[in-house]
């Protein structure tokens, strides 16, 4: 029999997101606060060790691994690193979460290493808006990005979009028109209080996902497709399209109970939550065993069952998760 793992409420966890960097090109005001310091180079996961962490999940039974960040694509050498992530037994998925700035370049070189599902983020479809809200992206270069990563045979490319009214809650339905016309799916995401950020007042901005599905039902109907994903996403269809569109809630329908992942900070850390800091630091057992993926897999048997039952996310109250989005890996 093949090993799983399965937490202490009875959840198989088959999914494992890796941040493999904590740098970005991009400083998204809800993710980043505009001054960020990064961590040293010797407290964060050299690539091989990225890929022995990747490997003794696979050995534990996790069969999808989504690398995030940060962005991915910054960091030097990583594509190498996907593909020998790419080739694990067992692996069914190997997914990436981008900000798209490097598709363009690095699209086809992605599919060849046998990534199958893109997420890339887009938050506006305006230049200037584009630009306050990642402070420092290029919109066309991520749009150049979004067509070569269509030109490419990957399983799903789907836009992510952080929602958040009075900043871009009235280009929801402009977001829509533009996957519907490139066969793409989106996902509109609650923004969760994940660090202490310096743009804008988090309760102030919440968008509810009924909120944005009633503005798409004023013009598309919808039909909730019961499709089975990896992720925490709500997929609805419309009638004249194959585009579907996911709702994460994080807030306002909480996802916990079918909850399948745990993530890997840039740091080595096995955090088995977004909203809880429960977890175990990997690193230190695989520098003290370098190349012994034993007593890494038995640290993470023993860590599981800490696995929390769900998550408490409260806006009235200032963030209690310090850690920031592009350290653990959306
Ligand atoms: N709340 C919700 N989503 C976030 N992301 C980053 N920070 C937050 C946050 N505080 C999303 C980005 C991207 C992925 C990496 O995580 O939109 O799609
Ligand atoms: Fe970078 Fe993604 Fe965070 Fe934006 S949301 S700053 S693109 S890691």
């Amino acid at each position: 029999m093949a090993e799983k793992l399965i937490d202490s409420f009875g959840r198989n966890i088959d999914y494992v997101r890796i941040s493999v960097t904590d740098r970005c090109d991009f400083r998204c005001t809800y993710c980043m606060a505009e001054k960020m310091t990064f961590l040293p180079r010797q407290q964060i996961m050299s690539l091989e060790e990225i890929e022995q962490i990747a490997r003794a999940f696979t050995e534990l039974g996790v069969r999808r691994i989504r690398l995030t960040g940060g962005e991915p694509l910054v960091r030097r050498g990583i594509l190498d690193s996907i593909a020998n992530i790419g080739r694990l037994p067992n692996l069914i998925e190997l997914t990436l979460t981008t900000n798209g700035s490097q598709l363009a370049r690095y699209g086809e070189q992605l599919y060849r290493a046998g990534v199958s599902r893109l997420n890339i983020s887009l938050d506006s479809l305006n230049t200037e808006r584009f630009r306050r809200i990642t402070r420092i992206g290029r919109l066309e270069q991520v749009l150049q990005g979004i067509d070569v990563a269509n030109q490419q045979g990957f399983k799903q490319v789907k836009i992510n979009t952080v929602v958040m009214a009075g900043i871009n809650d009235d280009e929801v339905l402009n977001l829509l028109n533009f996957i519907r016309q490139r066969s793409m799916d989106i996902s509109f995401i609650e923004e969760m209080p994940l660090g202490q950020i310096d743009d804008h007042e988090r309760p102030l901005t919440y968008c509810s996902s009924d909120e944005v599905k009633s503005i798409i039902e004023q013009r598309y109907p919808l039909q909730q497709l019961w499709m089975k994903t990896a992720g925490p996403s709500r997929y609805f269809g419309m009638s004249d399209s194959n585009s579907r569109i996911g709702f994460i809630s994080p807030h306002s329908h909480n996802f916990c109970a079918s909850c399948n992942r745990v993530r890997v900070t840039v740091g080595g850390r096995l955090l088995l939550c977004l909203g809880h800091e429960h977890g175990v630091d990997l690193l230190p057992v695989l520098r003290l065993y370098p190349g012994d993926l034993e007593h890494l897999k038995q640290t993470i048997r023993e860590a599981i069952p800490n696995k929390p039952e769900r998550h408490y996310f409260d806006l009235s109250e200032p963030p209690t998760i310090l850690r920031f989005m592009n350290a653990t890996g959306g």
